[in-house]
């Protein structure tokens, strides 16, 4: 099979996306600090662009969580493989990701964020794939809903690949030549 990447929504997109993210975020943090924790990997191009943008104080930390297995299916189980450095107690956070999915990976996130006593949780997403939701998650700031297509770039990847793409492309496979 030979794959090839379809764009979906422009680095300039992109970029315009986040600087209204960051100013919606600014608004409603006014007088507040930020505690942003990424999802690693996906999340981190998204999210460093992310901060850049945003002008009250933040904080940043980073998860690694794993639902999925090499392919494009979810296992459903999540697992939390590396945690945050620091305690969250008493902290605003917005949990940091690049798509959600079938939404556990977000659902489990906040309860365990919850209970580790942070003073508020949000959720903040660059990509929604609002049709294959299995929970009942509200995320709270989302860049772009999209359908229901599996999608690369952006700190996005299928088998670790095209991480490093600027723009959201969709994979596209196609018999070999
Ligand atoms: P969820 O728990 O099913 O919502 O899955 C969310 C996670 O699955 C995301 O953080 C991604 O790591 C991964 N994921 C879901 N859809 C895609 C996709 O289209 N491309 C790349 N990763 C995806
Ligand atoms: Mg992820």
């Amino acid at each position: 099979m030979r794959e090839t990447i379809r764009e979906l929504i422009s680095e300039e997109q992109v970029n315009e996306r986040i600087r209204e993210l960051g100013e919606k975020i600014s608004k409603d943090y006014e007088g507040k600090t930020v505690h942003l924790v990424c999802i690693l990997k996906g999340a981190c191009f998204f999210m460093c662009e992310l901060a850049k943008r945003i002008t009250v104080p933040i904080s940043m930390d980073f998860m690694t969580v794993s639902s999925y297995g090499s392919g494009t299916k979810s296992s459903g189980i999540v697992r939390i493989r590396k945690d945050l450095d620091d305690p969250i107690k008493d902290l605003d956070v917005i949990i940091v990701e690049d798509i959600v999915d079938s939404g556990r990976t977000l659902y489990y996130l906040q309860d365990v964020f919850k209970e580790r006593g942070c003073h508020s949780v949000r959720t903040c997403t660059l990509l929604d794939k609002p049709e294959r939701r299995v929970c009942d998650l509200t995320v709270d700031y989302t860049g772009f809903v999209i359908p229901d297509q599996f999608v690369v770039g952006y700190g996005m990847d299928y088998d670790q690949k095209y991480r490093d793409l600027p723009f959201i492309g969709v994979v596209e496979f196609s018999e070999e030549d």
